[in-house]
């Protein structure tokens, strides 16, 4: 920007805020309801809907309700869905094996939305910790180390059932060294040349997860047990860009950077760097401490919730998954 920018009193920054007709015209970013994504939690039950506690406002939801969901989705404009299912207990193990089973929750879920509504985006999520007895999202070995290759191995599988169920975009949020060439190339093998591959290629060890963890009911599983050793460090940035430039060389189609409000840094960087369709989550930790202080009303949720989200794409983000997403489409919509 030029340094020569005038002094007052010639130049007033206030006089371009003064009438609503000029803000809208000076104004650099938008928020639309093409941006945004929307995550539910399923049940392997035909009808159930059941409040997420630490996410007032979130349920998980059986079969029927997610159609019921799905179709909202696309009444107010939402283009894709992120499915994440709540497992139960006993198809959890050592080795992960619901992960790719044609008959699991997210093969069954894909194949009744894709049915319905086709023209719905499907994203669906790859990692093992809704699968893993111990709530990790790999292998462990003796040592309680989670092992990367081996845990690329179920990956691939697990890409490879989503794809042949019919989603349209496998998001890898595991944090494996080398998934997403592997993932690439078994989709290919499999003829699956469309199906999109969103990576989370920036994804921090991070506290906010927390009643995410809740919702899916991997909290149980992990107990005490933290993702440091694969999940980034929130202290570091510079890491962010290679692990984005790695996954961009093994085919990542598009990258997240999770979490969304305290990283918009990062999102910043790696799309000045790279100029690739960037993602960000306004993960679960976020929503309940909006929804909270909304039911406190110590904030409105409306404005509050817009303005947050609005921040994501001044930051750099193409789209962003949100809990939000219903309601802010349906306040796009009504207009503000
Ligand atoms: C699991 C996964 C997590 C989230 C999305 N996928 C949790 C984790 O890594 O422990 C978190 C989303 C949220 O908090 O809303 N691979």
């Amino acid at each position: 920007m030029s340094t020569d920018f005038g002094t007052f009193p010639a130049r007033r920054m206030r006089r371009m805020r003064k009438d609503s007709f000029s803000r809208r015209l000076m104004q650099e970013h938008q928020l639309s309801k093409s941006d945004l994504i929307y995550p539910i939690f399923i049940l392997d039950q035909d009808s159930a809907k059941e409040e997420v506690q630490s996410m007032p406002g979130v349920c998980r939801y059986g079969m029927n309700e997610l159609l019921q969901v799905c179709e909202e989705c696309l009444q107010f404009g939402i283009p894709a869905i992120a499915l994440f299912p709540v497992v139960e207990a006993d198809k959890k193990s050592l080795d992960a094996a619901e992960a790719y089973n044609s008959d699991g929750l997210v093969p069954k879920a894909v194949r009744a939305v894709k049915e319905r509504f086709p023209e719905l985006g499907i994203i669906t999520d790859i990692a093992l910790d809704p699968y893993t007895s111990h709530g990790h999202d790999g292998l462990l070995d003796d040592n309680g180390y989670v092992l990367n290759d081996a845990t690329v191995g179920v990956l691939k599988r697990q890409a490879a059932c989503h794809a042949e169920a019919g989603c349209d975009i496998v998001a890898p949020s595991d944090m494996m060294d080398g998934r997403i060439g592997a993932i690439r190339q078994t989709l290919d093998d499999h003829a699956h040349i469309n199906t999109k591959i969103l990576s989370y290629a920036a994804k921090y060890s991070s506290v906010f997860y927390g009643p995410f963890r809740d919702a899916v009911a991997s909290a149980k599983s992990l107990g005490g047990s933290n993702k440091h050793t694969y999940q980034m460090d929130p202290a570091n940035s510079n890491e962010a860009l290679a692990e984005v430039a790695l996954d961009i060389s093994e085919g990542a189609d598009m990258i997240m950077v999770k979490p969304g409000l305290p990283y918009l840094d990062i999102i910043r960087r790696l799309k000045d760097h790279f100029q690739i369709p960037t993602m960000a989550y306004q993960v679960s930790g976020e929503y309940s401490m909006l929804k909270a202080a909304a039911l406190q009303s110590w904030l409105d949720e409306r404005s509050s919730v817009l303005e947050a989200l609005l921040c994501f794409k001044r930051a750099g983000s193409d789209a962003i998954l949100t809990y939000f997403a219903l309601d802010a489409a349906k306040w796009l919509q009504e207009g503000h």
